[in-house]
């Protein structure tokens, strides 16, 4: 059996220092193992009451076995929700670790999975929860508003857990109670919400390795190529790539726009992973990755996140067959208390503001 060896991601801290953490792709599967392999992981779910809770940017085989099973594809706000919804004993996470973590914090009796624990995200790495925390005691005026991918520990320094999702709104609602607010991980997310919401935003230094990748020089070349091409933009992207779009919004977000916009091609800056789901509810229709470098040029994610794609079919079926505690999520239980506060704060408000969310990826 080949061994996969970890690739080291570059990112940039919150002091600007550039720091390095792998990523290990998982094991290859062969296509003669591949039917029997899904079949047992199928069987696996039923027989331990457990629930496919998988993000749009997994392999598609993931999401295609999580939406066979009656689980779920979406972006981290849904997964949140539909895990919590959810009455299965056992939730498996196909996605990275702040994902897992939300949901053993919304679910601390049940048992939560993950393929592999080390699926990191460069905007929980950038933000450790002691600088952080002296972050939020130097500004003690601010509410503290911190994005979903983020530690628990994290979580429970804050007033309001948010994703791309739902940010821009909770933000608009603080701003009008006149409240100002500190935000962190994400800078670029942050600089938009700003600038859609008017707010006195404090920001922390973090960005994702994936969007801060996507250029605007070579957007624009392509959209030469691709004049009836519609640009559709996560928010975690530069602004001078946001300010190339048609649309800009979660991953939910951009597939809804899609929906909505009713081209006959898209230019899509996020991670690939969602190309999949846009194809199979829009037939027909043609998708292209946004350009993350020039030509010849190399990149780090080249629009895939490395700790996204660490969950594999082998080490799914692997936490299935024997869901050892390496591969069980935990978190502190008064970490995982305080830090349920922020995220029912923003589940609550998320049934009055954004009542119609579903994972887009649901058949
Ligand atoms: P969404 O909440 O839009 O799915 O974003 C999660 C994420 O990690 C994007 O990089
Ligand atoms: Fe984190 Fe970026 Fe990967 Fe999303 S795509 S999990 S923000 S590193």
């Amino acid at each position: 059996m080949a061994v996969a060896h970890p690739i080291q991601i570059r990112f940039e801290r919150y002091d600007g220092q550039l720091a390095i953490a792998p990523a290990t792709p998982p094991r290859f599967v062969t296509p003669e193992e591949k039917p029997r392999i899904i079949e047992r992981i199928k069987h696996l779910l039923k027989e331990r009451d457990a629930v496919l809770v998988a993000h749009y940017y997994v392999h598609p085989d993931i999401q295609d076995l999580a939406q066979e099973t009656g689980g779920t594809v979406s972006d981290s706000l849904e997964m949140a929700r539909f895990g919590h919804a959810h009455s299965g004993k056992t939730v498996v996470v196909a996605g990275v670790r702040f994902m897992g973590e939300t949901a053993k914090i919304l679910n601390p009796e049940k048992k939560v999975l993950m393929p592999d624990l080390n699926a990191e995200c460069s905007l929980d790495l950038a933000t450790p929860i002691d600088e952080f925390s002296k972050f939020c005691d130097a500004h003690p005026d601010r509410v503290v508003v911190v994005y979903a991918n983020t530690s628990a520990a994290v979580k429970a320094r804050a007033d309001w857990m948010v994703t791309s999702s739902i940010a821009e709104k909770i933000v608009a609602h603080l701003h009008a109670q006149g409240k100002k607010i500190l935000w962190a991980p994400d800078k670029h997310l942050g600089d938009y919400v700003q600038r859609v919401t008017g707010a006195d935003m404090l920001m922390w230094n973090a960005a994702c390795v994936v969007h801060d990748e996507f250029k605007a020089v070579q957007l624009e070349e392509l959209k030469l190529l691709h004049p009836g091409a519609k640009v559709l933009v996560h928010p975690e992207s530069p602004k001078a790539v946001i300010d190339l779009a048609d649309a800009v919004g979660s991953t939910t977000g951009i597939i809804q726009a899609a929906e909505r916009m009713k081209a006959k091609e898209y230019i899509v800056a996020t991670d690939g992973g969602i190309i999949h789901q846009m194809r199979k509810r829009m037939p027909g229709v043609t998708f292209i990755e946004a350009p993350t470098a020039g030509k010849g040029a190399t990149c780090q994610s080249c629009a895939h996140c490395p700790w996204m794609a660490m969950n594999g079919l082998h080490n799914l079926l692997a936490v299935l067959e024997n869901p050892n505690p390496k591969n069980e999520v935990h978190v502190d239980p008064e970490i995982g208390r305080r830090a349920r506060i922020p995220i029912e704060r923003m589940l609550e408000f998320a049934k009055t503001h954004l009542p119609q969310m579903k994972g887009s990826g649901d058949a």
